[in-house]
């Protein structure tokens, strides 16, 4: 094992490979033809999206934005600063926003109203992880890789106090570690 708080692997590089494909794939069909723009949800979202983005075949344009939730420890205040905006303009555009995990729906209502407001032909989501079970506010992924139960979840772009992003796989952080 990587360290001694990884307690297991939830979701193997294969799983992930697997299903980013028929996601892609999924994508591929519906955006035909379309103006497509996809947006990388920075940081957690970063491994997923270039994953993703690679195995999409039509042509697509790639965009980034920061968003930082304000809240003590591990838990989300329900108030969503944007630190970096996109760079692009979305008007006109089929726009896909790309995250690594909804967990309570605060991050991803608050993007997605914000970006509604600047006329889109439209607007979804692709997230590689759900947690339903600890959504706050109500929201639903369109493209979704996985609906996890609610455990710490670490790798694969997603972090503990900015470690493990690197894992290959989803692995589940040993809560007597955290
Ligand atoms: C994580 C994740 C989502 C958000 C999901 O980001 O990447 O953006 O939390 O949580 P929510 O559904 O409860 O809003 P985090 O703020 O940890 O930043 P990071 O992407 O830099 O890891």
């Amino acid at each position: 094992m990587y360290d001694k708080n990884i307690e297991k692997v939830l979701i193997t590089k294969e799983e992930i490979e697997k299903r980013t494909s028929e996601l892609a794939a999924e994508i591929s069909r519906d955006y035909k033809g379309k103006k497509l723009i996809m947006i990388c949800v920075l940081t957690g979202a970063m491994v997923f999206f270039a994953d993703l983005i690679r195995k999409i075949e039509i042509p697509l344009e790639v965009d980034t934005i920061v968003a930082s939730s304000y809240g003590a420890g591990m838990t989300t205040s329900g108030s969503v600063r944007i630190s970096k905006d996109i760079k692009y303009d979305i008007s006109g555009k089929s726009v896909i926003l790309v995250e690594d995990i909804i967990d309570t729906g605060v991050t991803l209502k608050t993007l997605t109203q914000m970006l509604a407001t600047r006329a889109p032909e439209s607007l979804k989501v692709c997230s590689l992880l759900d947690k339903p079970s600890r959504r706050r506010v109500d929201f639903e992924g369109d493209y979704v890789g996985f609906k996890i139960p609610d455990e710490f979840v670490v790798g694969y772009g997603l972090d503990y106090a900015e470690q493990y992003r690197n894992l290959p796989e989803v692995c589940t952080l040993n809560p007597e570690g955290i």
